[in-house]
């Protein structure tokens, strides 16, 4: 059942709310290749919050930090140390995209509003979606500024010398969120009945990789096919579930991961190495097995195997893929690199592939 009448353009942008924007974006600036933009704070008389604004192909990222305790999310940084705060959606109507939503039983957060500078009127509202996460639904239509009321341009050379090398990120390809165990398919219904998303059925479903993975999970896709959310719960596998230690690190439901779309996965893990960005190892032996479970790709599989790039496929085609390393001292945030060549799978089968993979070690270790 689908509700297709909140028109979704795509994402807009994602907030994250920081202990220190300032230092967050130097990170997502020279680890990741983002262009700091625009700034908000003190100097632009903004006095309850600093933020910085990020871009890189179609992606924004906008990292903000309380200037003082009173600011209302400031509990936030105790709750769920660093994360995602908003994921906003572009809409033609926004009070509109409110008023149904609400009326769907969203809970509101911010009723629309106007902000309003030399530069025109930013429109926007917010409705709370799973944990303390929030969407907003966003309208620039009439804005000529280079974010929103507030914000003020920043020289993307002049903001710190540039050291890190171009790593060629496109657009956000799904934003995952982890949920409670038993509450997947409550957000799923969430999504599909409030905001006229609809479930993709995928490769990923048929293939029984629970025991292996840990989770349960089920995507849900708006804004014709642009905005796709995995929503995981934590099941029980073989091992304990990385969704269960989520929740207990970040205090309840939130983003887990952004997957981030490139050309060339390639060139963009050699240059996010280069910058010193951290990914998960993956053993030697899952490359053993590749050419059998995968069969013919582009890409050269030593080259694959020495920056770690995984690979999974299903009937329409393949995708590369790798995780970074959790982005904050909580085991909570962290990316994926991906790379699409037909397949619309969201690489379920790696699980598999890397629990076997680890226990062929350990079988040649003699620790099995
Ligand atoms: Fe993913």
């Amino acid at each position: 059942m689908s509700h297709p009448d909140i028109p979704l353009r795509g994402i807009d942008h994602v907030r994250f709310f920081v202990g220190n924007a300032r230092q967050s974006a130097y990170f997502y600036r020279n680890a990741f290749g983002f262009d700091v933009i625009a700034y908000a704070g003190l100097e632009t008389k903004t006095r309850h919050e600093a933020g910085y604004v990020l871009r890189q192909g179609d992606i924004t990222f906008v990292l903000a930090s309380p200037l003082s305790p009173e600011h209302p999310d400031s509990y936030r940084i105790i709750q769920h140390g660093d994360g995602v705060q908003d994921i906003a959606l572009a809409v033609d109507d926004v009070p509109a995209a409110y008023r149904i939503a609400t009326e769907r039983g969203a809970i509101g957060v911010t009723p629309p509003t106007l902000l309003e500078d030399e530069y025109g009127v930013y429109e926007y509202a917010s409705i709370r979606a799973y944990g303390d996460t929030t969407h907003s639904f966003v309208n620039r239509d009439r804005y000529r500024g280079v974010f929103a009321p507030g914000y003020r341009p920043l020289d993307p050379d002049r903001y710190s010398p540039r050291t890190f090398h171009p790593v060629g990120l496109k657009s956000i390809d799904h934003i995952v969120g982890n949920v409670e165990e038993g509450k997947m398919n409550e957000w799923v219904r969430f999504y599909e009945q409030v905001l006229g998303f609809s479930q993709l059925i995928s490769f990923d479903d048929k293939d029984i990789s629970t025991e292996y993975s840990a989770l349960m999970s089920k995507v849900v896709q708006g804004g014709g096919g642009r905005i796709k959310f995995p929503i995981n719960e934590p099941a029980k596998g073989r091992r304990r579930s990385q969704i269960e230690e989520y929740l207990n690190f970040y205090h309840g439901p939130g983003v887990q991961h952004i997957a981030l779309a490139t050309d060339n996965i390639v060139a963009t893990v050699r240059a996010l190495r280069h910058n010193d960005v951290s990914f998960l190892r993956v053993p030697r032996t899952y490359y053993e097995m590749l050419p059998a479970r995968i069969g013919a790709i582009d890409e050269d599989i030593a080259e694959l195997a020495d920056l770690g790039i995984l690979v999974d496929r299903d009937d329409e085609g393949y995708m590369l893929q790798i995780f970074t390393k959790p982005v904050e001292d909580r085991p909570t945030l962290f990316f994926e690199i991906i790379e699409r060549h037909g397949s619309k799978s969201f690489g379920k089968g790696n699980f598999k592939a890397l629990f076997e993979a680890i226990e062929r070690e350990q079988a040649r270790r003699g620790t099995l």
